[in-house]
């Protein structure tokens, strides 16, 4: 079967790769699911693989089947799974478990090892091809009337985790009534921030650099969120007339603005950031007034990456939600739809050049044969 696949460390390596079907058997115990990939999205992550900036082949490979925001229905089960069946669609999770203690209860996104396992990422293969098979564990049922937009939910994942630790950090508060929140970057994260945070009911203001109007400033508006063009006024500025923020939601991939979103923050208020800056950038910044406004404050902030099972499972609710509340929504944000892994090609100029993209994605094969 085809794959898009890259040699790690080689730049624009990008090619179709030729793989044996899997089958359930290929996992231990009866526990396999065998999906056939329908569509897969690809994001940042994807273009700086075949930038060679990171990534590495499984063990016995040269190459590495990209892919991690993986859509399919399950073709196949094996004697031990109870969880889905043939036919239902499901979205796997991307990182594997390693040998710290996190790993073994479940959070895998929390390791503590030096080395990960993430499937289209690290040391196994993605979903950027035909079929897969993994553990049912790590297999997350998508309701069938929200397959039209399941590809969204394993970057909706990455905004689940970052909220889900922000709430559970602010258990430290014995009451904790966050209203207003500002989320950095008008990009795919940052639009999933957004509606993850209206569907809580918070007063969203979200921060790009672009003036509006423009697809992503509209989808914005369209939730009931303020958009704030950065070019028009700068952060700490607009903090001050729609702040303090009780949450901040960092996705802009530029950390300068973790340090003014510091001090964007109220008090008793948490800062997530996401972004994955592989660079050495160097700011000055007026650290003695940032550190005493933390201390005084009683302010938090934390770093999130990848997802375990349970957010993708809170992501399928607010997929779920947002269906309910804002119909339509989440599908304006697959822009990008690019036919058949034989376009490989295409599909990673869309990512690096298309201009106003949100979600480019491969539609491997047709939604909705079997229906
Ligand atoms: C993926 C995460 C992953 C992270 C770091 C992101 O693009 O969505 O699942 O943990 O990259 O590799
Ligand atoms: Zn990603």
């Amino acid at each position: 079967m085809k794959a898009i696949a890259v040699f790690p460390g080689k730049p624009d390596s990008v090619h179709l790769a030729d793989l044996p079907k899997p089958s359930v058997d290929d996992v231990p115990g009866g526990r396999g699911v065998l999906v056939r990939i329908l569509r897969v999205g690809v994001d940042g992550t994807d273009k700086e693989i075949n930038a060679a900036e990171y990534g590495a082949a499984p063990d016995g490979y040269d190459f590495l089947v990209l892919g991690h925001e993986g859509f399919g229905q399950v073709e196949a089960v094996g004697p031990g799974v109870t969880e889905v069946q043939v036919g239902d669609y499901v979205v796997a999770t991307v990182r594997r478990p390693g040998g710290s203690i996190y790993d073994l209860i479940g959070t895998n996104d929390m390791t503590t090892d030096d080395s990960y396992f993430e499937r289209g990422i690290n040391l196994r293969h993605g979903f950027l091809t035909e079929y897969y098979v993994d553990d049912a564990e790590f297999i997350v049922k998508v309701p069938r009337g929200l397959r039209e937009v399941g590809v969204l939910l394993e970057p909706l994942t990455v905004v689940e985790k970052g909220i889900g630790q922000a709430y559970e950090i602010q258990r430290r508060l014995r009451v904790w009534r966050p209203r207003r929140a500002a989320v950095m970057g008008a990009g795919t994260i940052g639009l999933l921030a957004t509606l993850a945070l209206r569907l809580r009911g918070l007063a969203v203001t979200t921060f790009g650099l672009n003036r509006k109007p423009y697809l992503n400033s509209d989808l914005i508006e369209a939730i009931g969120a303020r958009y704030q063009s950065t070019a028009e006024q700068p952060i700490l500025d607009a903090g001050k007339t729609y702040g303090p923020f009780d949450l901040i939601f960092e996705a802009t991939g530029y950390s300068p603005v973790v340090f003014e979103s510091m001090q964007a923050l109220g008090k008793n208020g948490v800062l997530v950031l996401s972004s994955v800056t592989g660079g050495d950038r160097k700011v000055e910044v007026p650290a003695d007034r940032i550190n005493l406004e933390f201390v005084l404050g009683n302010k938090v902030m934390v770093g999130t990456v990848n997802a375990n099972r349970e957010y993708f499972e809170m992501g399928v609710r607010d997929i779920a939600q947002a269906e309910a509340e804002y119909a339509g929504w989440l599908g304006r944000l697959l822009t990008h739809p690019v036919k058949g892994l034989e376009n490989y090609r295409e599909l990673f100029d869309k990512l690096t050049t298309a201009k106003g993209a949100i979600k480019v994605f491969c539609e491997v094969a047709e939604l909705s044969r079997g229906a």
